[in-house]
C-alpha cells in the first residue's frame, strides 16, 4: 500500500509530490508518481515568468503537459502559483500605477486559472506574501497595492475556477513555533481577510523543514488550520530526510482534521531544489529511504 493509499483510508485527499514536463518525461520517475503518490504540484511551470514572460502572451506547454498526464493517470493536481514576487517578469515588477498592475493581476489569475477550470483541485492563489515579522513582503504588489492585491486576486480566481479550492500559501509559518511573528501574522491577516469576504478556502505551510524544526509542526499548523476551511502541507521537504523527523511532520496533518493533505517536494534527492540536503524520500537510484518506510509502519 503506498503513502497515498494510506492517507485516503484516513480521510484525506491526496499525498502529492512535484514534478513538471522534464521529470515525466523520465520513466522510472513518472512510474515512482504513478504508483506512489495520488497528486502533483507544478514545480516551476505555473509560475509567472513561464506562463506570461511577456505581456499578454500566453505559454501553457509545460503545465498542460503536467495536468494531461495527471489526467491519464488519475491524479489530482494542487495549483502553483498565480501571483508571487519571486520568479516573476520584470514587466511586471516595473508598474507602478494601480489601475493597470490590477488589470494585470485579474488577467493573468483569470486566463491561468480558467484554462485549467474543473481540472485543479486547489490553487496557490498568492505564494509567500508575508515577511519574518508578520507583515506584508515588500514586492511590487504590496507597493502598489497594499493588502487590496490579495482580494483582487482572489476574487479573480473564484471567478475563473469556482470549484477549486483557493489557497493562501508559505514558508516558515510551521517551523519555527506557534508564536512566531510570521505565524500569528498570517494567522490575523487570514482570518480578517476571510471575514470580509475575500474567498480564501485554505491556508498551505510549504515545510520546508531545518533538523529539529518538526516539533513545531504540530502545534503551528493547527493554529493555521483553525482560521479556514482546509489547510495542506504543500512543500514538504527536510533535512537528511530524518526519518523521525518525516513522521511527526506528516503525523501533525494526519492528526488535524481539516488538513487535507501532504506534499513533498520532489521524488527523489538529486532532482531537489535542496539537493545537497538530501531531503527527500526517494534516494538517486529511485529506491526508497528509511522516511518512506517509518512512514509506511506509522501512519
Ligand atoms: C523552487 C523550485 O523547486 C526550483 O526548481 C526553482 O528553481 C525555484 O523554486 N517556495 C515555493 C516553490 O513556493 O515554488 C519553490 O520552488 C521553493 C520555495
Amino acid at each position: 500500500k503506498s503513502i497515498d493509499a494510506i492517507f485516503k483510508g484516513l480521510g484525506k485527499l491526496y499525498f502529492g509530490t512535484c514534478a513538471d514536463q522534464n521529470r515525466l518525461t523520465v520513466t522510472a520517475n513518472a512510474e515512482v508518481i504513478a504508483a506512489d503518490f495520488g497528486q502533483v504540484t507544478p514545480e516551476n511551470s505555473g509560475k509567472w515568468d513561464t506562463i506570461e514572460a511577456t505581456q499578454g502572451k500566453f505559454n501553457f506547454a509545460g503545465l498542460d503537459y503536467l495536468v494531461n498526464w495527471a489526467q491519464t493517470n488519475n491524479k489530482l493536481v494542487r495549483g502553483h502559483t498565480t501571483v508571487w514576487y519571486s520568479q516573476l517578469p520584470s514587466w511586471v515588477s516595473a508598474i507602478n500605477n494601480k489601475a493597470t498592475l490590477t488589470t494585470v493581476i485579474q488577467n493573468h489569475v483569470t486566463t491561468e486559472i480558467g484554462r485549467y477550470a474543473g481540472k485543479v483541485l486547489q490553487w496557490d492563489v498568492v505564494n509567500e506574501m508575508f515577511d519574518e515579522s508578520g507583515g506584508l513582503r515588500t514586492s511590487v504588489f504590496s507597493t502598489v497595492l497594499g493588502e487590496d492585491f490579495v482580494r483582487i486576486a482572489f476574487e479573480a480566481a473564484r471567478k475563473a475556477d469556482p470549484a477549486a479550492k483557493l489557497f493562501i500559501n508559505d514558508y516558515n509559518t510551521v517551523e519555527k513555533g506557534v508564536s512566531y511573528a510570521k505565524t500569528t501574522g498570517m494567522i490575523k491577516y487570514v482570518t480578517k481577510w476571510v471575514a470580509a469576504g475575500i474567498p480564501i478556502d485554505g491556508i498551505g505551510a510549504q515545510a520546508h523543514l531545518m533538523a529539529g524544526e518538526s516539533k513545531n509542526v504540530a502545534a503551528s499548523l493547527s493554529a493555521l488550520c483553525a482560521v479556514v476551511s482546509q489547510c495542506a502541507l504543500t512543500e514538504v521537504d527536510i533535512v537528511n530526510a530524518a526519518a523521525a523527523e518525516y513522521v511527526q511532520t506528516v503525523k501533525a496533518c494526519v492528526d488535524i482534521p481539516n488538513c487535507v493533505g501532504v506534499t513533498v517536494w520532489g521524488v527523489r534527492d538529486p532532482d531537489s531544489w535542496r539537493a545537497s540536503n538530501n531531503p527527500l524520500l526517494f534516494n538517486s537510484g529511485y529506491s526508497t529511504k528509511p522516511a518512506y518506510s517509518a512512514l509506511i509502519a506509522t501512519l
